[in-house]
């Protein structure tokens, strides 16, 4: 019989997270206590290749999984009969390397009896705020930015999303990562940009700021594009002056939109979530607009942000109050959408 079915502030989840490139196994209490998290990452294997490889990646997670899994429940300091459920996600993401997390997780929670649950990555991202500050009150207006995905979301309550704007071609992150690659800076583009530009100059290139009075939608692509004809045309220009200009390009139109969101909701707190969220840049900001505008600001630590399992684990839990356990029949979702009100 499964232990625990109702669960609380000391309901313990070991969380698993192998969507992409990063292996993450965590531990987390009661939706907000981290008490191990653990992330291995694969970029090493991946950089030669300027982006990820989906085959490379399912086999390096299940070669590190069961180790990563280890040191979580022992940098937690518990051993698996404290775990009460195990959740990991389950989508969206690369089908291969999801299908590794989602099966060492129902494995798990069958072999220790206990609850599991699948998490939709996207929702996870929404709580790293929330993690890390469990004081933030609603409505909060999220930006989700990550190599997949730009959105700017209402959240009403716990599980309650509704939809302000999204990217209509580019991700933010998919535009770092591409700019990086056409200038020789590497994989992952979004930290090489954000290094080499703080030896550049941001107002050396006016480069476009798309749609930035139009609606809460973004595009990125015209700007891609355009980093890209005017190197060509300007071959001996500074790479730290174009990387300066177009994160600064980048970062008005995300933190002007974000703004505005707020504005139009009555948002008491702008949260800012995914990969791209490590920005340097766009953090100053993004704070100086919560400033501006006088809310709560939330950013979460950079290890919150990228990609992790406590993220993970704190979804889980809210999921498995609302909704309770998932059949171990569910499987993985490569292209799982965030459950939201348009
Ligand atoms: O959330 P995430 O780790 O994975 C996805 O769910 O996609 O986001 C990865 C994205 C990549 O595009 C990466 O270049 C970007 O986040 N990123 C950054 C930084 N760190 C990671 N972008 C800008 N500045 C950073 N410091
Ligand atoms: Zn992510």
């Amino acid at each position: 019989m499964t232990r625990t079915r109702t669960f609380d502030a000391s309901t313990v989840v070991l969380a698993i997270e192998t969507s992409c490139d990063e292996t993450g196994a965590a531990v987390v209490m009661g939706g907000t206590e981290v008490l191990s998290s653990v992330v291995s990452s694969q970029i090493d294997l991946h950089a030669r290749f300027g982006g990820v490889v989906p085959e490379i990646a399912s086999r390096a997670h299940v070669d590190i999984l069961p180790t990563v899994i280890d040191r979580a429940l022992t940098d937690a300091g518990i051993d698996s009969s404290r775990i009460d459920a195990v959740a990991a996600t389950h989508g969206p993401g690369l089908i291969g390397a999801l299908l590794v997390g989602v099966s060492a997780a129902k494995a798990l929670a069958f072999t220790w009896d206990v609850p599991y649950t699948g998490v939709n990555h996207l929702e996870a991202h929404l709580y790293a705020g929330l993690l890390e500050d469990a004081t933030l009150e609603f409505p909060l207006v999220v930006l989700l930015v990550s190599g997949g995905h730009t959105m700017l979301i209402e959240m009403h309550d716990i599980g309650q999303y509704r939809l302000l704007g999204r990217t209509i071609d580019d991700a933010a992150g998919e535009a770092f990562d591409k700019v990086a690659r056409f200038l020789g800076l590497g994989y992952p583009g979004g930290p090489a940009i954000d290094r080499i530009a703080t030896s550049g100059n941001p107002d050396a290139i006016d480069f476009p700021r798309a749609m930035l009075h139009d609606g809460l939608d973004f595009s990125f692509s015209g700007l891609k594009t355009s980093v890209i004809n005017f190197v060509r045309k300007h071959p001996d220009v500074s790479t730290a002056d174009v990387a300066a200009s177009f994160q600064k390009a980048v970062v008005d139109v995300l933190v002007a939109k974000s703004t505005r969101a707020a504005e139009s909701v009555n948002a008491r707190g702008l949260v800012l979530g995914g990969g791209v969220a490590a920005h340097t840049l766009l953090r100053r900001d993004f704070a100086e607009a919560c400033g501006r505008l006088d809310i709560r600001c939330s950013l979460p630590s950079r290890a919150m942000c990228t990609d992790n399992a406590a993220m993970i684990g704190a979804a889980a839990w809210y999921r498995l109050r609302s909704d309770g356990a998932m059949s171990l029949d569910t499987g993985a979702f490569p292209n799982l959408r965030l459950a939201v009100v348009e």
